[in-house]
């Protein structure tokens, strides 16, 4: 099969990858060719929620997302979320929280958390835990990662 060219946006610049595999994941495109390595390969199954993108407005697990599919849209990753230095008002909320262990989980629970709050700016302590059931963390025991969601809701 022929490798194709990808262009897409990505956190709001015009960017293309060359030489693509049919097979290449949007993940391994944004790690391995476009310098991206926010979003982390756990799983590569669709199971960790650490490769959290949003894809078109709407998060996705970036390790199951063929590159091909990327091709025209608009991709945004956890490094698109910091205004310059500043951090985003929810990776300030993980930070303060205490909610970064080893911190392989955290990009795609930013993301993931962006679009609950976008959704449901307070959400109940059920609606996180519904909203993040994709997410995996096996450092922190969730209850540091609940109180992150509770203070970025409150910022
Ligand atoms: S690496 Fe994509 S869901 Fe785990
Ligand atoms: S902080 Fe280590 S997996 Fe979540």
């Amino acid at each position: 099969m022929r490798s194709v060219r990808v262009t897409c946006t990505i956190n709001g610049q015009p960017r293309e990858a060359d030489d693509v595999w049919p097979g290449e994941s949007l993940l391994y495109v944004l790690r391995e060719r476009l310098g991206l390595p926010g979003a982390k390969n756990a799983c590569e199954q669709g199971e960790c929620g650490s490769c959290t993108v949003y894809l078109d407005g709407t998060p996705v697990c970036a390790c199951l997302v063929a590159a091909g599919q990327a091709q025209g849209r608009d991709v945004v990753t956890v490094e698109g979320f910091a205004e310059g230095t500043e951090l985003h008002a929810v990776q300030k909320a993980f930070v303060e929280a205490g909610a970064v262990q080893c911190g392989f989980c955290t990009p795609g629970l930013v993301v993931a958390v962006h679009d609950l709050l976008e959704r449901q700016p307070a959400p109940s302590d059920p609606d996180i835990r519904e909203a993040l059931a994709g997410n995996l963390c096996r450092c922190t025991g969730y209850e540091k990662i609940m109180e992150a969601v509770r203070l970025a809701a409150r910022s």
